[in-house]
């Protein structure tokens, strides 16, 4: 049986084979199998070699230096060590978090149980293609404020906020300031440098690398403080506990050193197909786009049809594999809360499509793509 297209690149991408190849030298006895943290013999010295160089591999990617990047387990974690590490470390400084109301769950969800615990949070709102309103963020941030947590890359619609100049306005504040980059990283270049972040979150299966492993960037100068989540050790400066998984961190460092290399091609060419899958179905009746081209990761193509039962479409679109919404939220019926909090209302984004695309998608995905999906519309508009 023929699989479908896969056009679902934000929810996860596949390993790039030269990554796979080196996780799979990681495992067996023959190859550098060892615990990192054993390093009396030969084997954990190799092992902590390894991950040494995968760390000095992910922090080229964001202009950091490599003490600065802590493994975990995902963005996910990466998020909730970020902002409920920073609260509580510093919660008898100051107890106001900003953030936006088209996160993530793994930075709302956060956010949510923090306002339980008597944090003051506010959500910004956002503006019709789903950038921040910097007006709103200046008129909240105060001098009280711990921490703004704001994505890079959107995951439903791919807008890109203007990071740099968050970073300026928050440290005019001395506000702590995180990233979930989990959708950027590879896609659209990073500097914490020059963006002035203090605390970034990356998840290697998004830039192909394999799942269950991610990292977080702290910063060291000036030095950002966390409360960790576990005790259990004094891996990873006490930070996150626990034998760190050799074989993951080092397909996550090549897939950084990769998509550092590769990512300006890569996006000129994915760019180029995105804007002909739209040229093919743009003039179908009743569809609206909801990815600002002008301000949005060339991934991305996030529509709407007009009348279109979202199931019923997507019943009909079975040879290509795209998403109703994120990953993390299509099992449920309910609307997206990014398109909702964009103003588009809950019948439109309740048929909207979230397509994107990747490394290994081809000329000859994007061609039959764009027949398919115009077939299927007008087939269900005829019915
Ligand atoms: C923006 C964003 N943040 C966080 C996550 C969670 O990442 P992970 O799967 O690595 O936990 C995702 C994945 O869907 C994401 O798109």
């Amino acid at each position: 049986m023929q699989r479908p297209i896969y056009l679902d690149y934000a929810a996860t991408t596949p390993v790039d084979p030269r990554v796979a190849e080196k996780i799979t030298h990681c495992l067996t006895m023959d190859g550098n199998f060892g615990n990192p943290a054993s390093t009396t013999h030969i084997y954990g010295a190799m092992a902590l070699e390894a991950v040494e160089q995968a760390r000095l591999e992910v922090a080229d990617l964001i202009n950091a230096q490599s003490e600065e990047i802590i493994w975990t387990s995902g963005a996910t974690e990466a998020n909730n060590l970020a902002i409920q590490g920073a609260a509580h470390f510093y919660q008898h400084k100051k107890n106001h978090i900003i953030t936006v109301k088209t996160e993530h769950k793994a930075v709302l969800d956060v956010c949510y149980a923090l306002a339980e615990q008597g944090f003051k949070v506010d959500y910004l709102s956002v503006q019709k293609n789903g950038l921040i309103d910097f007006d709103e963020l200046k008129s909240l941030i105060n001098n009280n404020t711990l921490l703004v947590s704001i994505m890079h890359v959107n995951n439903e619609i791919g807008i890109i906020q203007d990071i740099e100049k968050i970073g300026q306005l928050t440290k005019q504040h001395q506000a702590l300031f995180h990233v979930d980059a989990a959708q950027s990283a590879g896609r659209v270049a990073i500097d914490v440098e020059k963006m002035q972040i203090d605390l970034l979150s990356l998840s290697a299966h998004k830039m192909y690398g394999p799942k269950g492993i991610g990292a977080l960037y702290v910063r060291k100068k000036p030095r950002v403080r966390l409360q960790p989540l576990m005790y259990g050790g004094a891996h990873q400066q006490g930070l996150r506990p626990g034998t760190l998984a050799t074989h993951q961190i080092v397909g996550m460092g090549i897939a950084a050193r990769l998509a550092k290399t590769e990512m300006l091609q890569d996006m000129l060419r994915i760019t180029q197909l995105r804007n002909q899958l739209w040229v093919l179905i743009k003039n179908l009746p009743g569809l609206h786009v909801n990815t600002d081209f002008t301000h949005a990761a060339g991934n991305y193509l996030n529509i709407s049809f007009e009348n279109i039962d979202g199931e019923v479409l997507l019943q009909a679109l079975s040879e290509i594999a795209v998403s109703m919404g994120s990953a993390c939220t299509s099992a449920q019926q309910t609307p997206s809360h990014v398109l909702k909090a964009m103003g588009i209302s809950d019948q439109l984004a309740q048929s909207t499509l979230r397509i994107t695309l990747g490394r290994f998608t081809s000329q000859a995905d994007i061609d039959r793509a764009g027949a398919v999906i115009r077939t299927a519309c007008c087939d269900i508009i005829r019915s």
